[in-house]
């Protein structure tokens, strides 16, 4: 490079080996949050996004998609029991992320399994596989858990089938965000269990903070990662989803 007429060299920085790991790790689309996880998420692990109503869980999970499908030649299913893919393509394009676009070019499929849960849940994940397989992907979002696990006889029966799938999906070296529902004012992660299936747990909070709704991201389990213990203030705007650049003191987190 030069500069003012004298040549300058770029001071490369030495290769560190978070930074050739980074094949391993799938961008989640939220560099901030990347940041603090030691560039993103280890391949095929499956990472469990808990949270309130309306904390961002779809949102961040169309982003990792859309990130993965856009920038990284990862395909990707959304796999929605909740909301149809007319709604998540609507709320999407507010963001400028063209899903349809996507799902022309075969990069993301919108998998809405809400008739397909009554014909029984291993129909309705056997959908989830057969388009996973459909376009090669390497993302799923499942969008929810909570919802999934109503589906269930017993907890027993519950956890044995998950532990088959996330096994599945980890042969399929398929990166996966199993989003969890925390109903307001509890403490405790849907049944209990899932926390401990997942290989990460992601934790988005809402809480009331004098006159207006405070939202934070902690990461209290991440496998094989180096990552920060400390909640980050977040914010989704017109572009989706960001950490605030510093963290919060631990003594400011009530
Ligand atoms: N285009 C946008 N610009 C700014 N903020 C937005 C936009 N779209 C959504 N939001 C914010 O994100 C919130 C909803 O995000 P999202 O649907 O991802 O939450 P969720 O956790 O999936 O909710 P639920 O539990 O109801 O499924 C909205 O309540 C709103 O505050
Ligand atoms: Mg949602």
């Amino acid at each position: 490079m030069v500069l003012g007429g004298r040549e300058v060299m770029e001071t490369r920085r030495p290769i560190t080996p978070t930074l050739q790991q980074n094949d391993e790790r799938a961008q989640t689309g939220i560099p901030s949050l990347d940041k603090i996880i030691e560039g993103g998420l280890a391949r095929g692990d499956t990472i469990i996004v808990a949270g309130q109503p309306g904390t961002g869980k779809t949102t961040l999970g169309l982003q990792f998609l859309y990130h993965g499908a856009v920038r990284c030649n990862e395909n990707g299913v959304y796999a929605s029991v909740i909301e149809s893919g007319e709604k998540l393509k609507r709320n999407a394009r507010r963001f400028g992320w063209d899903l349809d676009r996507l799902e022309k070019e075969g990069k993301l499929q919108l998998v809405s399994l809400q008739s397909t849960m009554k014909a029984g849940v291993s129909t309705a994940l056997e959908t989830v596989l057969e388009a996973l397989h459909s376009i090669n992907a390497r993302r799923l979002v499942f969008d929810s858990l909570s919802a999934l696990m109503t589906a269930f006889e017993s907890t027993a029966e519950a956890r044995s089938f998950l532990h088959i799938m996330l096994k599945f999906l980890e042969a399929a070296n398929c990166t996966t965000l199993m989003i969890s529902e925390v109903p307001w004012g509890k403490q405790q992660l849907g049944t209990n269990f899932e926390e401990f299936l997942g290989d990460g747990l992601v934790v988005l909070d809402a809480s009331f903070d004098n006159s207006r709704v405070r939202r934070r991201i902690y990461i209290p389990k991440m496998r094989g990662t180096e990552h920060r213990l400390e909640g980050y203030d977040y914010y989704i705007t017109r572009e989706g989803f960001a950490l605030a650049p510093t963290p919060i003191p631990p003594d400011k987190i009530r």
